[in-house]
Order: C-alpha cells, then structure tokens, then sequence
C-alpha cells in the first residue's frame, strides 16, 4: 500500500518547520549543528509530526501549535534513534538509509546531539502557539511519554535489560507500549490539545494513538524479520542477531500480524464517531498496518 495522498503535502509542511526550527550548520559549536541536521534530514517517515497534525485537523483550521509541536516530536523520535543506534545499545550502522550518526560524527558527538536534540523539542514546545494552559498540558504529555515511568526511556531499559533472556507477554507489552506507543500517544494527544479538542476528544485520541503506537512497534518487528536493510534503511534481523524481546520471537509472525490487525481495528474503532472527518487519521492507520518499512 501506497503512503495516503496527504502524506507529502504534510511531510513538507513539516519539513520546512524543522528547516526553521533546527540551528543552521554554522551556528557554534558547528558540529553538533551538522549532527543534528544529519540525522533529523535523513529521512524519516515523520509519521508523528503527521499524527499530531491530522489530529489537530479533526477540531480546528488553524494548525500552527500542530506543526511546532510535531517538530518537538520529531526531534525527540530522532534523538532516540541516535541513542538507540550507539555501540552500547543497539549498535547500528545504518539508519534512514545512512550511517549513523555515531559512524558519520563520532560516539561522543552523536550522544551530545541526541542531547541537543532532546533539549530542543522543550524549547520548541515552550514557543508553541496556543493558550499557555494547553501548551502546559501538551509539555506535559510529552516529557511524560518521553520518560521513564511507563514512557520511551523507561521502554529502552526494558529492552535492553531483556536482551537475550526469555520474556512473556506481560514483559513484551510493557516495553513496547513504553518505548514506543507512549511517544506516539502522546502525539495524537498534543494534537488534540492544540487543535483545541475537549477533553472527552483528547481521551478518545489518546487511546486511538496507543493501539496505533503498539502496533507500530509490532509491525516494526515483523518487518525486522521480513524485509530488507536497503527496504527498511536500517540493518534487517538485527532483532533476533541480538536476541531481542519481540512479538515474531514470541508469538511468532503469524500471530503478530493478526494481533497487529487486532490493535489498528482497535485504533480504527476510536474515530468511528468522527465519520468522514477521521478519514485522513484512518488512512495513516490502514498505511501504518500496510508498510513495509
Ligand atoms: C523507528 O521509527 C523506531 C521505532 C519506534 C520502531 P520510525 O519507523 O518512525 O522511523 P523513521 O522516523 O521513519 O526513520
Ligand atoms: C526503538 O525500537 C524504539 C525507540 C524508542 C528508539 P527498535 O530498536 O526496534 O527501533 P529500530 O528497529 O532500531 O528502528
Ligand atoms: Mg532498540
Ligand atoms: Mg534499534
Ligand atoms: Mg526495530
């Protein structure tokens, strides 16, 4: 399946946000500026800056707190991945179809741009252009999800303290809904929040991104197992190399396909009340399901 039609005309939208956002090369200390626009203009899908942007879409015309605050998103996503690539835990050399950041500037610069890059997105959603008492729920959500108590860093720790150990399905769901559902969520919910959405519209897109999020992260196993390096621009079978905890090595990928199915119907439920209004956000759910990389 083809990316929905809106997705380039989102996708530069956003591109040129970061474009603004992102300190120029120049800018001392230079290097950490190029490591930080290398890898965010690598080339990523943008898929939560998207989310938080068709979100704000289903309650408002004006989108502007949207796109920053999917820019913040994204350059915590990208800080992520820089960290999750470094020797000690990942230990990847290919990323978004490039070296690492680590291969391309060094182990050191590639933990202070992921820094850098983490300390940006605060900033950015500090500037945000809605009431500062939404902007304050948004930092919120996201630092939250960010984190470490059921959130992305909390995930890593999961994952990587199961490296090579036997896990169930407990283990398995908590370190997928941490490192990867919880930053998703919360990009559906900053949506939400600065499209101006009541709160009953915030839970609802709440629980819509955390079934899309962990079957994000389902479906990125799957394709680990099936797909190739040059599909995916990052190394394949890298999970079961470093014995991964994952739904394929659990569950096997059968039922992982089907229990990633199970989440986007779940997902799809939740904008069932928006009829036509939550055609594009159904079109990233049925795009998301459908990837292949
Ligand atoms: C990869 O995320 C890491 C996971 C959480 C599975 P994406 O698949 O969104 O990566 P990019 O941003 O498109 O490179
Ligand atoms: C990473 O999960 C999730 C993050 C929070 C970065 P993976 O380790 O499976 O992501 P990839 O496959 O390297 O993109
Ligand atoms: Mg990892
Ligand atoms: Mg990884
Ligand atoms: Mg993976």
């Amino acid at each position: 399946m083809t990316q929905p039609a809106f997705f380039n005309e989102d996708q530069a939208i956003i591109e040129k946000a970061l474009e603004n956002l992102l300190p120029v090369e120049t800018t001392m200390p230079a290097t950490i500026h190029q490591a930080m626009r290398y890898s965010v203009f690598a080339g990523g899908k943008r898929i939560r800056p998207i989310l938080c942007y068709e979100a704000a879409r289903l309650f408002s015309e004006n989108l502007d707190a949207a796109v920053t605050c999917g820019c913040a998103l994204e350059f915590i996503h990208t800080y992520s991945l820089i960290h999750d690539d470094l020797p000690p835990l990942d230990n990847d050399d290919l990323r978004r179809g490039k070296p690492t950041c680590h291969k391309k500037f060094g182990v050191a610069m590639a933990i202070l741009a992921g820094d850098g890059l983490l300390t940006l997105a605060f900033e950015t959603l500090s500037k945000a252009n809605v009431d500062a008492q939404r902007r304050v729920r948004i930092i919120a959500e996201i630092s939250a999800a960010a984190g470490t108590v059921n959130g992305m860093v909390g995930g890593q720790v999961a994952d990587v303290e199961a490296e090579g150990k036997p896990v169930d399905p407990a283990g398995l769901e908590y370190i997928h809904r941490s490192k990867t559902a919880a930053l998703i969520r919360a990009s559906t919910v900053a949506g939400a929040l600065a499209g101006g959405a009541r709160d009953e519209d915030v839970e609802r897109l709440r629980r819509f991104g955390e079934a899309l999020g962990w079957e994000f992260q389902v479906v990125d196993d799957i394709l680990d197992v099936e797909e190739s390096s040059s599909a995916l621009g990052k190394t394949a079978g890298k999970d079961q190399a470093q014995k991964k905890a994952t739904y394929p090595s659990v569950f096997g990928i059968e039922k992982s396909r089907a229990f990633a199915q199970e989440l986007a119907a779940r997902a799809e439920r939740e904008l069932a009340c928006y009829g036509e209004r939550g055609q594009r956000l159904r079109g990233i759910a049925e795009f998301l399901i459908a990837r292949r990389a």
